[in-house]
């Protein structure tokens, strides 16, 4: 490891190919770019100290770039123990960030960086999970009264962050960063749904064409990643426990079981949910020899992981992010160690996504300091102008024009006399 005053990471040598890898992110992140270039002129960030625990990709770097330009001091983390780049990680070292991040943290080292983060007293928090807003308001309420606010980014985090919010635990305001509209149609829709097939792919090298998959959750994510299976050729089976997700399922063209029996027909299961304990040991009993196993949920306890290693009788690496466990003879095969499987196996979302994420990140944080003692304690949404001007400068990036309403219209849908 090399440590700095101010940061650890795997290796400063990877720094250069880090900072080319920032370059093609960049390419790819024209509407971030384009607050890039105001908060550079406008500086609304000025002396806010911004602690991030955010996955440590060429991404995110651009966003820390962002926000550096819109003048604030920044620290960051990441919030996965498998996810950080880490030349990424080196190349920000370099340039100076203050970053504490390598790819397969101990749960020692992933605590002690959040840890790191903490100590530089942020202003506002950028969450990917809430394990960070979790830390101060369990161990460290002192810094409560100097936060103005933080930003979630997944969906994982904002159910941790209602239920603080209903126990009367959340301590400061959140901003649902994860709920705005873009986010979900980009990030978690289509980003989500291909590169969980990129990081299956990567880690197992599978044909999806003819395979039977099975899609356990049927929200945002599950939606994305069953579309692009079905578009691969498989044969696509969705579990779900929520009546309307298992409906939708059933009309776009899927098969709609239960685990008990799909755990029985599918080559290849991906969890999509959120939820703990969805692919259980009574479940893997039951699946073929050669099943593979993936999570793309937030937390790496969607599959009963632990479970598994005392049903089975050995288990061994067979190449990165692949172990095999024999269970009752049968072959069954892990991806990224349950962890999530599209930054485990594979480089998380394309830029182009996380670039519309990351509006709403650098917008959230802007938000906060314009809006600083004005915001409720709880859980809120951005303004919807806000996250439709993210939609304008996404169609701007790409070169797209839309109509706009003329007067009669405009006229017409705010009236009620004219009918039929
Ligand atoms: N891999 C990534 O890069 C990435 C990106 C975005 C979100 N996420 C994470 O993915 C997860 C899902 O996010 P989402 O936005 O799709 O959430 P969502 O709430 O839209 O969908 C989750 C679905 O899972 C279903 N579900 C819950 N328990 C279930 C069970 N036992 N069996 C079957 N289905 C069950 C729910 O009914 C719901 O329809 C979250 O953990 C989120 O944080 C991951």
């Amino acid at each position: 490891m090399d440590t700095g005053e101010t940061y650890e990471v795997k290796d400063m040598k990877l720094a250069e190919q880090g900072k080319l890898n920032l370059e093609i992110a960049e390419a790819n992140m024209g509407a971030l770019l384009k607050i890039k270039e105001r908060f550079e002129k406008e500086k609304p960030l000025q002396g806010i100290k911004v602690g991030l625990a955010l996955h440590v990709t060429k991404e995110t770097g651009i966003l820390v770039r962002t926000l550096i330009a819109g003048g604030a001091d920044v620290a960051i983390t990441g919030c996965n123990p498998l996810s950080t780049q880490d030349d990424v990680a080196a190349a920000l070292a370099k340039e100076g960030v203050k970053v504490w991040a390598y790819k397969g943290e101990t749960n020692e080292d992933y605590y002690r960086y959040l840890k790191h983060v903490i100590d530089f007293k942020p202003h506002i928090t950028i969450d990917d999970g809430c394990d960070l807003v979790s830390e101060i308001h369990t161990k460290h309420q002192e810094l409560i009264p100097e936060i103005i606010a933080g930003c979630e980014e997944t969906t994982t985090g904002i159910i941790r962050l209602e239920a603080m919010e209903k126990d009367n635990a959340l301590k400061y305001p959140m901003i649902a960063v994860n709920d705005n509209k873009t986010k979900h149609l980009l990030d978690n829709y289509y980003g989500t749904g291909q590169s969980t097939v990129d990081g299956i792919i990567r880690a197992t090298n599978i044909l999806f064409a003819g395979k039977t998959i099975v899609v356990l959750g049927y929200g945002s994510c599950g939606k994305g990643f069953a579309l692009r299976c079905k578009g691969l050729g498989a044969n696509v089976i969705v579990t779900e426990v929520d009546n309307f997700c298992a409906l939708q399922a059933a009309y776009d063209g899927f098969q709609v079981k239960k685990m008990e029996e799909a755990c029985k027909l599918g080559d290849i299961f991906c969890t999509l949910t959120g939820n703990k304990h969805v692919i259980r040991t009574e479940h893997i009993k039951q699946m073929k020899n050669g099943a593979i196993l993936a999570n793309s949920g937030h937390f790496d306890i969607e599959i009963d992981v632990a479970g598994m290693e005392k049903i089975s009788s050995s288990k061994r690496r067979v190449r990165p992010f692949l172990d095999e466990y024999v269970v009752d003879g049968k072959k069954i095969f892990l991806c990224g160690e349950g962890r999530l499987v599209n930054l485990a196996a594979a480089e998380g979302h394309p830029s182009e996504v996380m670039s519309t994420s990351f509006c709403g990140q650098a917008l959230a944080v802007e938000y906060c300091v314009k809006n600083k003692g004005k915001m409720p304690i709880k859980v809120i949404q951005l303004p919807e102008e806000i996250d439709d001007s993210i939609a304008r400068l996404q169609l701007d990036a790409m070169d797209i024009e839309i109509d706009k309403m003329t007067e009669e219209q405009k006229k017409y849908m705010e009236s009620w006399q004219e009918g039929t």
